[in-house]
């Protein structure tokens, strides 16, 4: 007698064969009341919940926090709060645009998306390889979406839409370089960076509230394609970097970031010469130099991929007690849509899945819903009520707030800063950062990119409006990689 499980139904109930069907005789129909055949077949085929709309391919691993350095200065978070203290975690690494099935290793950017398992509840930052964004608004996130997808006649992926919607965005052009260059294709997620991006609040005990940008380096060093590999690893291995983070694990190589804070104080904020929320733009290093906070680790792969990873869902508004959102619009913005997604994608419920339920017990007044198993018994189902109910306690945990000065409800800019232009940076990153063979490669990159099926007058603009504007020298090995006479920028 072998050891293995007996086959049950769903409901526990043994069955008879995972091989034949129930029919009469050999030859004969196959019966309907063949409970478990249409159990296993209807089950079958609603074996998908809805991808993602976007960072659909991806893969992910578990692990811990651990704080190395005392941060209750700037914040009151309790995961934080002790050196030494660890703090469970999931990570999920992700490419932007393709589909599930998509080449890992093709050029876009790298989700980024952590889940701290808190005390006070899940800590999620959701970020991704590079510091900028493509867009500083929530309003055109959709549209930079649907260019970087496919079109709606050919069901193809087009260049010239991408270029089309950067070089009318010229807020696009620091993300663009950064994608451009040979970070657009990293060797695996072991070897790539991962930042918050966006800015965030911290808060202390006593109620002071600092700017924070998270910066987590990898200990492994950053390591990159060229364009090249990147495109002959597409006919090797299709799932190259989901396949590169599991093997490590596997085999005891755990990788590991070192989280380094960048932080404001509270009043910088105003007269900052870069906006300081605006995610398309970094704040540079010597200004707000980064600290050396924690680092976490990767030790430990998902038992089911499905269960783990494909149903984890990742929110920006999950926060705890300590950190906060901040007027960079884009969070603001993606506050509503992480969770509005898992619930179209898993429903209502999607907080009780093991992946996605916290460590503290959840206690408030929604309930049922599909799916629904986890409740507090007969409590009551309403606020205010005498029968002892959950209570929020609004001295003890006050929502993060900021000042906003007595204005108009309007639709605008964010207002401008000294040095808020869209081209300083990218400017600086080409000129003082990137070695010679990284402006090489960015220009090789550039050239190949732009010459795959992009109309000629988006050529030009992409020379004119964008690159020439990044800075001269880069715009003129555009022009002339393309083919094009130099163009002088238009006003
Ligand atoms: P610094 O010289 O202090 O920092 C430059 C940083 O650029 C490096 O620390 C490294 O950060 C990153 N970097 C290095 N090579 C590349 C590359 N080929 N592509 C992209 N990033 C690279 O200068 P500043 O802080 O004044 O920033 C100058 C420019 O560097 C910015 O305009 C921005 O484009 C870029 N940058 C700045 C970052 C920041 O947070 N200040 C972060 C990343 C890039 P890392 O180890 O984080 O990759
Ligand atoms: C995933 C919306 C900007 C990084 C998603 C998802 C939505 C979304 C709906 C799918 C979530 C799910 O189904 O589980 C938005 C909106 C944005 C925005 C509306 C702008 C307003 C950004 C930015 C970053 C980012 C600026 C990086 C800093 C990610 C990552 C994922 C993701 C990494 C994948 C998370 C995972 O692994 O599950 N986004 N996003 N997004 N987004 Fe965004």
């Amino acid at each position: 007698m072998s050891n293995q499980p007996l086959t049950t139904t769903d409901a526990g109930c043994p069955v008879a064969s995972d091989e034949y069907s129930l029919t009469v005789a050999a030859g004969g129909p196959v019966l309907l009341q063949d409970a478990y055949l249409i159990e296993k077949l209807a089950h079958f085929v609603r074996e998908r919940v809805p991808d993602r709309v976007y960072h659909v391919k991806g893969g992910g691993a578990f692990g811990y926090f651990e704080v190395t350095a005392d941060v209750t200065e700037w914040t009151k978070a309790a995961f934080l709060n002790e050196v030494g203290k660890r703090t469970p975690m999931l990570v999920r690494c992700s490419s932007v645009a393709g589909e599930e099935g998509y080449p890992d290793t093709d050029r876009d950017v790298r989700g980024f998306a952590l889940k701290f398992y808190t005390e006070e509840g899940n800590y999620d930052l959701v970020g991704n390889n590079t510091p900028v964004f493509f867009v500083r608004d929530p309003m055109k996130f959709p549209d930079f979406i649907h260019s970087q997808e496919r079109m709606p006649d050919s069901g193809l992926r087009s260049n010239n839409m991408q270029w089309d919607f950067w070089t009318l965005s010229p807020e696009s052009a620091h993300q663009v370089t950064i994608l451009m260059s040979d970070r657009g294709t990293p060797r695996n997620w072991r070897h790539m960076n991962g930042y918050s991006s966006d800015t965030y609040m911290w808060e202390n005990a006593a109620g002071k509230k600092f700017w924070v940008k998270y910066h987590f380096k990898t200990e492994q060093g950053i390591q990159n394609f060229t364009d090249a590999e990147a495109r002959a690893m597409r006919a090797e291995d299709l799932d190259y970097h989901r396949r590169d983070l599991r093997d490590a694990i596997a085999r005891s190589d755990y990788p590991s970031w070192r989280l380094e804070m960048q932080i404001m104080p509270y009043e910088d904020a105003a007269n900052y010469r870069f906006n300081p929320f605006d995610v398309t733009k970094v704040w540079p290093h010597e200004d707000y130099p980064p600290i050396t906070v924690g680092r976490f680790v990767l030790d430990r792969n998902p038992e089911n991929f499905f269960a783990q990873i494909v149903q984890a869902s990742f929110d920006v508004a999950n926060f705890v007690p300590g950190i906060g959102p901040s007027p960079d619009r884009m969070v603001l913005g993606r506050m509503f849509a992480y969770a509005d997604s898992s619930r179209y994608r898993t429903g209502p419920n999607y907080e009780q899945l093991p992946v996605n339920r916290p460590l503290d017990e959840v206690h408030n007044y929604n309930k049922d819903g599909p799916m629904r198993y986890d409740h507090n018994g007969n409590q009551p189902v309403y606020a205010p009520n005498s029968y002892g109910g959950p209570k929020a306690d609004p001295q003890r945990y006050r929502d993060p707030s900021w000042f906003v000065e007595a204005a108009e409800i309007m639709r605008t800019a964010y207002e401008a800063h000294k040095d808020d232009n869209d081209f300083i940076q990218p400017g600086t990153l080409y000129r003082q950062v990137m070695t010679p063979t990284d402006r090489d490669h960015l220009v090789d990159n550039i050239v190949w990119h732009l010459s795959q099926g992009v109309e000629p007058f988006i050529q030009e603009r992409a020379v004119t409006n964008y690159w020439t504007k990044v800075d001269p020298d880069l715009g003129a090995r555009v022009a002339q990689g393309l083919g094009l006479r130099t163009l002088q920028p238009s006003r």
